[in-house]
């Protein structure tokens, strides 16, 4: 299972591919065209989106505390929010947040005919600042932003989750860089920022944690 790219990056399939290949087969009842036209436009781009099965998981985590206002760090063009959108219903808004303004484009362009765009709220900017100009409680913050960010974005959107509410991160497995041996001088500034922004968050006694390991690992803590 374990490959190595080179001394300073090594990779390890977290789930095995066939099996996450399996788990994809059984959820085919949620194909739709524009899912599936955002999936090939990700395969085409090379643009990290979460994939089906974590986009399935995210709506599932945010129906089960019926969720109606979610803020996503890091929107991309728009796929994890087409789930939150979905799940949060029509009285429901999803705040994304984008550096670039091409994807804002984008997920108008693909979600306009879905009835899911009305439901958000796209801001072009630093994901830090929109957050901070974003009045109120959340019962929802997703971070997908670049991973040196990760552990300022959980110091800030902790504070703003209600209790019951989740903090759910992307790829904090981070392809099994987290289980680097720190005294490689050469583990990277995010791999760096991804571990200890775990640990920050398995520290804390006022969350409930959890690492899923589907695809890049998906960390879910609940507020007490
Ligand atoms: C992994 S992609 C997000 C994918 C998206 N969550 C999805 O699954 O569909 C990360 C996105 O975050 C944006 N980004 C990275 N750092 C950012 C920051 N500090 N503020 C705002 N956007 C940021 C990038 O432009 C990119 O579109």
């Amino acid at each position: 299972m374990k490959q190595e790219k080179n001394q300073m990056d090594i990779i390890l399939p977290i789930v095995h591919p066939e099996i996450e290949s399996y788990m994809r087969t059984l959820a085919s009842l949620t194909d739709d065209s524009v899912l599936l036209e955002m999936e090939a436009f990700a395969k085409q781009q090379n643009f990290p989106i979460v994939n089906r099965l974590v986009g399935i998981f995210l709506a599932t985590q945010a129906k089960m505390i019926q969720a109606r206002r979610v803020f996503e760090f890091g929107s991309g063009y728009g796929y994890s929010a087409y789930w939150f959108a979905k799940a949060v219903g029509a009285e429901g808004q999803v705040i994304c947040s984008d550096i670039n303004p091409a994807n804002q484009a984008a997920a108008e362009h693909y979600l306009a005919s879905t009835g899911l765009w009305q439901r958000l709220n796209f801001q072009i900017g630093e994901a830090q600042d929109v957050f901070l100009s974003t009045e109120g409680m959340f019962d929802i913050c997703y971070n997908d932003v670049d991973k040196e960010a990760y552990p300022e974005i959980w110091q800030m959107a902790k504070h703003r989750i209600r209790p019951g509410g989740l903090y759910i991160a992307d790829n904090v497995l981070w392809s099994g860089r987290v289980i680097t041996q720190n005294d490689v001088g050469a583990i990277s500034r995010a791999t760096k920022a991804i571990i200890k922004h775990n640990q920050m968050i398995f520290d804390d006694a006022e969350f409930e944690t959890f690492i899923n390991p589907i695809r890049d690992g998906v960390l879910v803590a609940r507020k007490k």
